[in-house]
């Protein structure tokens, strides 16, 4: 099949913007397409903005600028799974060996039914042979794939069957604040709520997780999160692969360390708040080491990162191209042929393989990312030290019918001329040191229930907010429950300007979606030419977005991080649409 390139997403360079982003900051280099080597630049910790005691860079290394690994993550060291260790020795499973990959069941919530959805003790196995204790939806590990019909209310009871506080956020999903889950109700031990959700949206890849806040690092790390599936009838008309399991394959891809057991372990939030915990070995499904047998042809991969902290920058081994087909939003007006695609927590893309060349190993890159402090850039180091195998593909002779490339998608909006005299707002998150000003703000609202630093009853898990934790903070403001940031106008129009000064922030918002008009005053990313609700910020983004969903004081959208520490430590606002 001949290769489809695209050289710039159709409008690029149509927009004009009324004014440059400032840009005091350091840039990092532009994202290497190549998949190689790690650059590591500018190392003097010394020099730095934010004075750094000895003592916590040699506790802390690298990931405790502000000091703070706590005594007994450090004591704990988490045992490494020797399956990832390294890629030499992998071979391109010509004999596949692994662990096989199983995919979550996809369910029809059909309208006129209540689906009840039960977060609840579950067994799951990471490790082969290894079944450990957890959480998670309806009993599993990985929840069900709840799938919906565009034009259809449908009806979840959601249960918690927990002994801690739970609701559910669906992520992507365009309804009204108070079905959202983003900030309330949160469900007591026994308690349930109904979330009536009218789907009126193009077909994509969403998730549900939960969403307490000081809480949803460790709750969506325990297995609180699965699939949601908006179906609009047209990915047979466009030519998409589309039988689940077979040729339509959902890869939910996140990182874990395990204890001796084989059960994930998490260092307490307050030590990882600055850059979020990275684990050493990939889980696609909930599973490591995963093995998939594929048809020989082309094949969908819904890709969703619903890691606590690491971007997955993907490519395959042998350096095949694939083609991105759709984005958090739903589908690109045509395939965008890509050989690396960053993959944030919290985003999703939709990818064809084609699996007829062979067999093939999907990798990540180490997940080096950088903190700039005034004119001082450190390179963090990825607990990955290279390329690691997140999943296998052994490719099998079936005889389904082989689709070829799809030349066109569905069209997308075109973006306006100018954005002149549309409303802007500004928004900058910050990791600060916590003797800045932002410090004032910082434990005001840190949980909904607790002060911080306290240990949370429920999960023994030290709450963020000690004395010297960072302040992660958006327009110096740490995130309060009771406090509206901003108030949008429903029907509205308007250009975001994210600015993130210290390092790159995954920032998703609730209840509306967002096109890229620029990153760092150029046009967007390849991969971010289509319909996003999260969307990694390196430096600065303007996102257009138009506000379609109502949500009151009582039950506000919020906009965050997505790094999740960070989006537990406070990096969050709320906002009404009226
Ligand atoms: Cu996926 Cu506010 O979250
Ligand atoms: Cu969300
Ligand atoms: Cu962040």
């Amino acid at each position: 099949m001949p290769p489809l390139s695209r050289s710039a997403p159709r409008n690029a360079g149509r927009c004009r913007f009324p004014a440059p982003i400032p840009m005091s900051y350091a840039r990092p280099p532009p994202d290497r397409p190549d998949f190689g080597g790690v650059v590591t630049k500018g190392r003097t910790l010394t020099k730095s903005a934010f004075p750094v005691s000895r003592r916590a860079l040699v506790a802390g290394g690298a990931l405790g600028l502000f000091g703070l690994v706590a005594p007994a993550a450090a004591a704990k060291k988490p045992h490494r799974h020797e399956t990832n260790a390294a890629t030499k020795d992998m071979p391109l499973v010509a004999d596949p060996t692994g662990t096989p990959l199983v995919y979550p069941p996809l369910v029809d919530v059909k309208p006129g039914e209540t689906y009840e959805l039960a977060a609840a003790p579950a067994t799951h196995a990471f490790l082969k042979d290894r079944p450990v204790a957890v959480i998670g939806y309806g009993g599993s590990y990985m929840g069900p794939a709840l799938r919906l019909k565009r034009g259809e209310t449908a009806t979840v009871r959601v249960v918690n069957r927990l002994e801690r506080p739970t609701n559910v956020h669906w992520h992507g999903l365009m309804v009204e604040g108070r079905w959202d889950g983003g900030t309330g109700p949160v469900l007591a031990p026994g308690e349930s709520f109904e979330a009536r959700l009218a789907v009126d949206q193009p077909a994509a890849t969403l998730w549900y997780h939960a969403h307490v806040h000081g809480h949803t690092t460790r709750d969506v790390h325990d297995g609180l999160a699965g699939l949601l599936i908006v179906d609009d009838g047209t990915a047979g008309l466009l030519g998409l692969p589309q039988t689940w399991g077979v040729d339509d394959l959902p890869l939910v891809l996140q990182d874990r360390d395990f204890d001796e057991k084989g059960t994930p372990v998490l260092p307490p939030l307050s030590a990882a708040l600055e850059h979020g915990f990275r684990g050493h070995t990939p889980i696609v499904n909930g599973i490591a080491d995963a093995l998939a047998r594929v048809p020989e042809r082309l094949v969908r991969l819904r890709l969703l990162n619903a890691a606590g902290a690491r971007t997955f920058r993907l490519a395959f081994e042998d350096r095949r191209p694939f083609h991105l087909v759709a984005t958090d939003g739903g589908v690109l007006d045509a395939p965008v042929e890509l050989t690396f695609l960053p993959l944030a927590p919290g985003e999703r893309a939709e990818i064809l393989v084609d699996f007829s060349v062979g067999p093939a190993n999907l990798m990540t890159e180490p997940d080096v990312h950088e903190h700039r402090m005034g004119a001082e850039v450190v390179s963090l180091p990825d607990v990955l030290s290279g390329p690691t195998r997140v999943v296998a593909f052994a490719p099998e002779r079936d005889s389904g019918p082989a689709a070829p490339l799809p030349k066109a998608l569905v069209p997308l909006a075109a973006l306006p001329e100018s954005t002149l005299g549309l409303p802007r707002r500004r928004f900058e998150l910050r990791v600060g040191p916590a003797a800045a000003a932002a410090t004032a703000h910082a434990h005001g609202g840190m949980t909904m229930a607790m002060p911080a630093g306290a240990v949370d009853p429920y999960t023994g898990h030290v709450t963020a907010g000690a004395a010297d934790a960072p302040a992660l903070t958006i327009n110096g403001k740490s995130f309060a429950a009771d406090r509206i940031d901003e108030k949008v106008t429903l029907g509205a129009t308007e250009v975001w300007e994210i600015v993130c000064p210290d390092m790159a922030h995954p920032f998703h918002l609730h209840g509306a979606q967002a096109r890229v008009l620029s990153e760092d005053g150029e046009r967007p990313k390849l991969w971010n030419a289509g319909v996003k609700d999260t969307v990694l910020v390196e430096n600065s983004a303007e996102l257009l977005i138009t506000f379609g969903r109502s949500a009151d004081a009582a039950t506000p959208f919020v906009f965050h991080c997505h790094l999740l520490e960070h989006e537990d430590g406070g990096m969050m606002g709320t906002f009404t649409v009226t």
